[in-house]
């Protein structure tokens, strides 16, 4: 795990050396001083040396000065690395979830993802922070001090071979409870985020629902299971510090006792056994400092192999088996989609591996180039996931999807996806105003093409009456337009990249239906050579079509046109009454 961390923290490896350096420096200042101190006691006090005393008093001081100079050094350079080891991580992880195909983002979870970046980072870059400086501190301190009480007396040392093995034994014994309580919290964090990010991803639903109590309990739940794993975690932590102190202070009396009736028995000089009260002190500080390192070391581990799982994670869908195409100059180049014909060739495809249903079955269907194709079925038939394949946001498990008669996978990525546009179901815009969010389709559209494609998809009507026309803002996910506002600017957006293949799921839902047919004609005329296929639930949107599809359990039930469906599909007749008697009492 380390070894995939590294690389993160290595170009703050010079900032990382000068803080380990400083701490070291500042911890033997730190050792120097109480030796000072005893000189003073055993030959300044006892000769009634004043002006050594004086002397060695500045000394003390300067010393004391420049240790605490290292101090800030060793904070300052630690909190650089520290800093810059979360910002590289964070963006390694970035990139990472960037790279991630749908089913990677749905392995991990979304919630679980932003703490992967936010929550685990920070812990991480605390631990390199602290890590630095007390993982150098203690030891130096540690071990100086122990050499240096074992030279002030050999025979008061021993009370360390009992002190010693005791603090180990607590120590490992707290270890090996908050290791899996840590865990555990990070995973109840998830849990927390998961349940914010929804709730206001969906505040509106939410509201109009007045679901606001049943959500709260839901956060209230998450919210205690955290504290409680915290509380856990944390006060199995403090333990460590009662037991740290009973021992400390046991190994203090010990020494006090065994050391007076030294000092009286002439055997040692009062000055020493000062000095060597302030050694114990710090090797004790040392040892809890040694013990905490390990704590947090233990949530680290945590946070670090949560990190790690997102860099290690490969990408479900990746342009590895893209091939590459020879022009007539003998320059090869990644191949392009030629046409906008599609073929499915025997496909079936499920979201879980484990689950034993197929969601699109042995599916096979060819579709012309430039034809115009209606897809029909109930909720949960599985038409977005048919149409999703096509420009590979998921990957068939059996057979084959083919566009302009190659197989997507032989495709880049953004080859693919500039030749097919999709307009999902579930659409967002971006924060930012109406033109930036038509530009993602072609960063070069002229203010000319803007408006045709805006045109095509009947949005001219209401830009015009915006005080700000494309420049209005749209705020975060384009929530100052309405829904049928912002199907009719994602369809813009999806025409201005031109392309072979235009996908719209149910994507006028939201628009009424004599804007819905004047959308749909104006496709006729504007994207005559590219292949259309949309999802509706009207059949008046797909009545005109080539080919009409009929979906049914991941099955496609019945093809053909309007007219021939009439004739021989049952449901299709079925749901084209329905839907002209609600027409017609409609009005
Ligand atoms: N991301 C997903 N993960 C797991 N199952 C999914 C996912 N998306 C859809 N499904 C399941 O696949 C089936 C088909 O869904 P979908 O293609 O969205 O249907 P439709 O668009 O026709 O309403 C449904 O049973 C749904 O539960
Ligand atoms: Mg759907």
């Amino acid at each position: 795990m380390m070894r995939k961390l590294w690389p993160h923290a290595r170009p703050y490896g010079k900032w990382i050396a000068a803080g380990v350096i400083c701490s070291a420096l500042e911890a033997v200042f730190e050792l120097l001083i109480p030796l000072v101190m005893s000189d003073i006691v055993d030959i300044g006090i006892k000769n009634g040396d004043q002006s050594y005393i004086l002397q060695m008093g500045g000394l003390m001081v300067a010393m004391a000065m420049v240790s605490l100079a290292f101090g800030l050094g060793a904070a300052v350079f630690s909190s650089v690395a520290g800093q810059g080891f979360g910002a590289n991580l964070r963006r390694a992880e970035y990139d990472r979830i960037q790279e991630f195909a749908f089913s990677n983002i749905e392995k991990f979870s979304t919630a679980s993802l932003v703490t992967r970046l936010t929550n685990d980072v920070n812990a991480m870059q605390m631990t390199l922070m602290m890590g630095m400086r007390l993982l150098v501190r203690a030891p130096v301190m540690l071990v100086s001090a122990l050499v240096l009480s074992i030279r002030i007396s050999y025979q008061l040392s021993s009370v360390f071979l009992v002190a010693m093995p005791l603090l180990l034994v607590a120590v490992l014994a707290i270890l090996t409870r908050v290791g899996p309580l840590f865990r555990s919290l990070q995973e109840k964090t998830d849990a927390l985020n998961l349940v914010v990010q929804e709730n206001l991803a969906g505040i509106r639903v939410v509201k109009s629902f007045v679901r606001e109590e049943h959500e709260k309990q839901k956060f209230e739940k998450r919210n205690h299971d955290l504290r409680d794993t915290s509380l856990k975690a944390f006060g199995t932590v403090v333990v460590n510090m009662p037991i740290m102190m009973l021992i400390v202070y046991g190994t203090i009396i010990a020494v006090m006792w065994f050391g007076g009736r030294m000092v009286f028995a002439g055997t040692l000089e009062a000055g020493k056994l000062m000095t060597y009260f302030t050694y114990i002190t710090q090797i004790m500080m040392s040892l809890m400092m040694v013990s905490m390192i390990f704590m947090m070391l233990s949530r680290s581990v945590a946070c670090a192999r949560r990190i790690v799982e997102v860099l290690d994670e490969q990408p479900a869908i990746t342009d590895g088996a893209a091939v590459t195409d020879v022009n007539s100059q003998g320059v090869r180049t990644p191949a392009a989609v030629r046409d906008g014909s599609i073929d499915f060739d025997h496909v079936s495809f499920k979201y879980n591996a484990e689950s034993p249903e197929w969601i699109l079955q042995d599916i096979s269907l060819h579709i012309p180039s430039g034809a115009t194709v209606g897809i029909l079925g109930g909720t949960g038939s599985a038409k977005t996931t048919l149409v999703s394949l096509i420009p590979r946001l998921y990957e068939a498990d059996h057979g084959t999807v083919s566009v302009g008669g190659r197989p997507v996978r032989e495709y880049t990525m953004e080859h693919l996806r500039d030749a097919v546009s999709v307009v999902l179901q579930k659409n967002t815009l971006f924060s930012g105003t109406i033109r930036e969010n038509l530009l993602w389709g072609d960063p070069n559209a002229t203010e000319e093409e803007l408006w045709s494609a805006c045109r095509a998809a009947c949005a001219d009507e209401f830009l015009k009456r915006m005080p700000d026309g494309l420049d209005t803002d749209l705020g975060q996910g384009g929530v100052n337009v309405s829904g049928g506002q912002k199907q009719r600017l994602c369809i813009a957006r999806a025409i201005l990249k031109k392309p072979r293949v235009l996908i719209l799921d149910d994507s006028t839902s939201a628009v009424d239906t004599a804007t819905d047919a004047r959308i749909r004609r104006a496709f006729a005329a504007e994207l005559k050579d590219a292949t259309k296929l949309i999802i509706a639930q009207r059949v008046a949107s797909v009545c005109e079509a080539d080919m009409i599809l009929v979906m049914d359990g991941g099955r496609i039930a019945a093809r053909g046109t309007h007219r021939e469906l009439m004739e021989t599909c049952e449901i299709y007749r079925d749901v084209y009454r329905s839907q002209q008697e609600g027409v017609s009492i409609g009005g």
